[in-house]
């Protein structure tokens, strides 16, 4: 049996607590332990505590002296859009211009534009790229990503993004939960109820018996799915075993955090737009909201989504990165909780509890990551500075001194 010790962080980050995501002041407690340590067997957590009693405990172990450092769960992104081809260099040189993303749109860029790329290029060349990003999230210290297809929008297609997600699960220590987007945008040869056809009557199907994606998504937004399209598609795909998460109000309050609340869907994402009563529906279906403040950030607006509201109103809130080549094109974990302290107004430690435990619970897999517990896969991070609040002030800065998952080491500073 292979064991570990993680002797002298400054501060070990447990986030050990209740059973479930945490709301309200619960999302303040990060169950901290100074001069803190922690056993690892088999890749699993064995104990954590003090570094005096798990040095006790750890003969035979190998040491990793953390020397001071700041040990957090690694974080865990629940949603991004991983696999995809090129990038989006032109939407940028735009934006900097002054246009908008719809109007980026409607001249050619945005997601068809990714479309286009992404059906030119192989199921080879797709893995090579989504390999190159799953080393960006890990140097992040981000063990486990939500991943969406969506930039495929043909039967042919669509498989062969998820396919990728599968096999660089299988090559990556990176873990990849996927998820199914065929409803992301009407690709141009289709009209709206065509497509939708195609998805509910031959993407859906075919996915659920390949098991695929554990999770169903669509874009719910103006010129993209309607709440009554959104509606059809999400009510098949739950019929098929799939959970649901929705990209909702993101450009306009269109009622995606009510279909949200409607469905019973386990997370609403984006919600910049969400008004009161949208929030009070998230709440009565105990719905997670997903906060995605890079994608505000990369677009150039001011219109963050309301956290602290959220937070008031007793939601389990998550953050994410939504990780794409249009409008959120950063892998970094510590850059969103840099984005949800300055433009959020979260606490460092809320930020924290978004971006680890919540977003864990967010995946299903809140038994598993998300905290350092007896019992856990040992997948943690150590941080260059003494107090966890600095991965959330220094901003534009690598601060992430070694990633493990499973316990074993994945990334570190200046190379492996
Ligand atoms: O989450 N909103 C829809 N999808 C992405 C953008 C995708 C793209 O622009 O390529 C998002 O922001
Ligand atoms: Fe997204």
């Amino acid at each position: 049996m292979k064991s570990l010790a993680v002797l002298h962080a400054s501060q070990l980050i447990t986030l050990a607590g209740t059973k479930g995501p945490r709301a309200g002041a619960a999302m303040h407690e990060l169950g901290i332990i100074r001069d803190g340590g922690m056993l690892i067997r088999d890749g699993k957590i064995d104990s954590v505590g003090p570094s005096a009693e798990i040095e006790k405990k750890s003969s035979g172990a190998e040491i990793i002296d953390a020397g001071g450092r700041v040990v957090l769960p690694g974080f865990v992104d629940a949603h991004t859009h991983l696999v995809f081809a090129g990038n989006r260099l032109e939407d940028f040189e735009r934006r900097a211009r002054g246009e908008s993303y719809e109007q980026i749109s409607k001249a050619g860029g945005g997601i068809s534009y990714t479309v286009e790329k992404t059906r030119a290029a192989s199921e080879h060349d797709l893995l090579v790229q989504a390999r190159k990003h799953a080393e960006w999230f890990l140097r992040c210290g981000t063990t486990t990503i939500e991943a969406k297809s969506g930039y495929g929008l043909t039967l042919e297609d669509e498989l062969k993004i998820l396919r990728v997600m599968g096999s660089l699960n299988e090559q990556s220590p990176l873990e990849i939960v996927p998820t199914f987007l065929g409803a992301h945008a009407v690709p141009r040869e289709m009209d709206a109820d065509e497509y939708i056809d195609l998805v509910i009557g031959q993407m859906l199907p075919r996915i659920a018996t390949e098991k695929l994606a554990e999770f169903c998504d669509v874009f719910c937004e103006r010129g993209y799915f309607d709440v009554g399209q959104s509606r059809r598609i999400l009510t098949a795909a739950k019929k098929l075993g799939l959970k649901v998460r929705i990209h909702a109000d993101q450009l306009s309050n269109s009622g995606g955090a009510g279909l949200a609340a409607e469905l019973e869907a386990t997370t609403a994402d984006h919600l910049e737009k969400t008004d009161e009563q949208g929030i009070a529906a998230l709440k009565s279906a105990a719905v997670q909201p997903v906060l995605l403040p890079g994608s505000v950030y990369a677009l150039g607006s001011f219109d963050f989504p309301r956290a602290r509201k959220m937070i008031q109103a007793g939601l389990a809130v998550v953050i994410a990165t939504d990780f794409n080549p249009g409008s959120s094109p950063t892998p970094s974990m510590p850059m969103i909780l840099s984005l949800a302290c300055a433009h959020m107004k979260m606490s460092p430690a809320e930020a924290i509890t978004a971006a680890t435990i919540n977003a864990a619970y967010s995946l299903d897999r809140g038994s598993q990551i998300g905290s350092l517990e007896r019992g856990k896969l040992a997948s943690f991070s150590l941080f260059d500075c003494e107090d966890y609040r600095e991965t959330a002030y220094w901003f534009g800065m690598p601060q992430t001194h070694s990633v493990y998952v499973n316990g074993e080491r994945v990334s570190r500073s200046g190379g492996l």
